[in-house]
């Protein structure tokens, strides 16, 4: 069994908040976009800047160091100048507690 991390009460991570927490000790950021929880590693490929704080939207959540755009469900660059995918984790819901996974079982 991988690793699971609480976040938080589902009624503190309303829609259009982000959070960041420790999957085994790296930075995941957490988003609540249009009710779906979106968790991508908290850094930016392109330099060393976390995500956390970004502005979201279209399903995107962009880096506020030079603007490139991540698309929360894939984790995939969209816009330069970052040209490699951020590192997707799993989402989990239940009794309204939200939990955070690496996506692979290590
Ligand atoms: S560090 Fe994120 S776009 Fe440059």
């Amino acid at each position: 069994m991988s690793e699971r991390v609480l976040v938080g009460q589902q009624t503190d991570l309303p829609e259009g908040s982000q959070v960041a927490v420790l999957v085994g000790g790296v930075s995941v950021v957490v988003v609540n976009f249009e009710g779906q929880y979106y968790a991508l590693r908290n850094n930016c490929t392109h330099k060393d800047y976390p995500l956390l704080g970004g502005e979201v939207s279209a399903g995107r959540i962009t880096c506020e160091k030079h603007g490139a755009k991540f698309e929360l469900s894939t984790g995939k660059a969209k816009t330069l100048p970052a040209v490699k995918p951020v590192r997707l984790y799993r989402t989990e819901l239940e009794d309204g507690q939200v939990y955070v996974a690496p996506l692979e079982s290590a």
